[in-house]
């Protein structure tokens, strides 16, 4: 053989795939486990303190009163392995109004919940969704300086996210995330937590937070469709890399300590984006509501098996650049690593 020959030798990928282990050392991610996972969990102020309400959109999930029901959810998973939760609180007894004023009201659902859970799971990391929309009357994520127009008052936005920020901070949170997507929230957060002396409470921003039609399942759950109109005003356009990229950069400079990309499996290249602009912070990637639906009907369908389709996409995850996985599959597959490893 020349060397002309030999140098043209074709690549053969086949002699690193023969073995598991040859096919590990082919990984440039870290493996699913249960540090990587994050469970989305509802919470709501039943006057049952006991009640659980499953969700029809998103089958196999329920929402949980505060504190007993949610308690008593989480024990056996925390038992199995959770390490880490975000609350979404979904109140139905309280008045809302433009400014979601209600959200400051000591004893909504989210905040008994983190009182709670900081008291009963000393070792699990708390985040929490910060949004007005569970808390406004229009159903808005922000305030609005007209209800024809649906026009947006940023600046108020902002201040009373903030004020929100440093409420749920106080109640127990680990972790702050606002979902709200008002322009330069993370600072004016950062700053109110710094200014009352909670500058050890973590931001993980929904930087790169998509106008998507799978959070549909979402706002069934959470109650929290707007009464009018939509979000596109202030969520990303689902083509717009620019915007995601703009959003992160920002969101990092602001102070951010973790970012997020959502929804998840449409999105990877965003989440390889943020991976490459943002090396310094953990990047989490928001498997959501729409997906879980879609995941679990095809396997219904006979598509695939759950199991096989749930880990492959969170691979994708964690191949495409993401630390944290959110998502709704977490009780399923702390029960499926359990298995895997027996
Ligand atoms: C509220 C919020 C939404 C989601 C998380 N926080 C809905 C929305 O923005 O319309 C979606 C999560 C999911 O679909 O699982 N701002």
């Amino acid at each position: 053989m020349t060397s002309q020959q030999q140098q043209s030798l074709p690549v053969r990928l086949h002699p690193s795939n023969q073995h598991p282990t040859l096919r590990a050392w082919t990984q440039s991610h870290p493996q699913l486990s249960a540090a990587a996972l994050m469970y989305p969990v509802f919470v709501t102020d039943d006057p049952n303190p006991d009640a659980v309400e499953p969700i029809p959109t998103l089958p196999g999930q329920s929402r949980f009163a505060a504190p007993n029901a949610l308690i008593a959810h989480l024990t056996p998973l925390v038992a199995l392995g959770l390490q880490s939760v975000i609350l979404f609180g979904v109140p139905s007894r309280i008045p809302k109004d433009n400014h979601g004023s209600a959200a400051l009201d000591p004893n909504t659902p989210v905040v008994l919940a983190l009182r709670a859970l900081r008291k009963h799971f000393p070792q699990l990391l708390l985040a929490v969704d910060v949004c007005l929309c569970p808390y406004t009357d229009h159903g808005h994520c922000g305030i609005l300086t007209n209800y024809d127009t649906q026009a947006l008052d940023n600046d108020a936005s902002i201040a009373q996210l903030a004020n929100i920020a440093v409420h749920y901070a106080q109640a127990g949170a680990h972790i702050i995330a606002p979902s709200d997507m008002m322009d330069n929230r993370i600072l004016a957060i950062k700053r109110a937590l710094n200014n009352h002396k909670l500058s050890n409470v973590a931001v993980m921003a929904y930087s790169a937070k998509f106008a998507s039609v799978f959070y549909g399942p979402f706002r069934d759950a959470a109650k929290s469709a707007p009464g009018m109109g939509d979000r596109k005003c202030y969520q990303l356009p689902p083509g717009s890399r620019k915007l995601a990229r703009r959003a992160i950069v920002r969101d990092v400079a602001e102070g951010a300590d973790m970012i997020m990309v959502k929804p998840g499996y449409p999105y990877l290249d965003v989440v390889r984006d943020a991976a490459d602009l943002a090396p310094d912070v953990p990047v989490a990637i928001y498997q959501v509501s729409g997906e879980y639906a879609m995941l679990w009907h095809g396997a219904q369908a006979g598509v695939y098996q759950l199991k096989d389709a749930v880990k492959e996409s969170l691979e994708a995850g964690l191949r495409a650049g993401a630390t944290i996985l959110i998502t709704y599959y977490t009780p399923m597959v702390l029960q499926w690593l359990k298995e895997d490893q027996q």
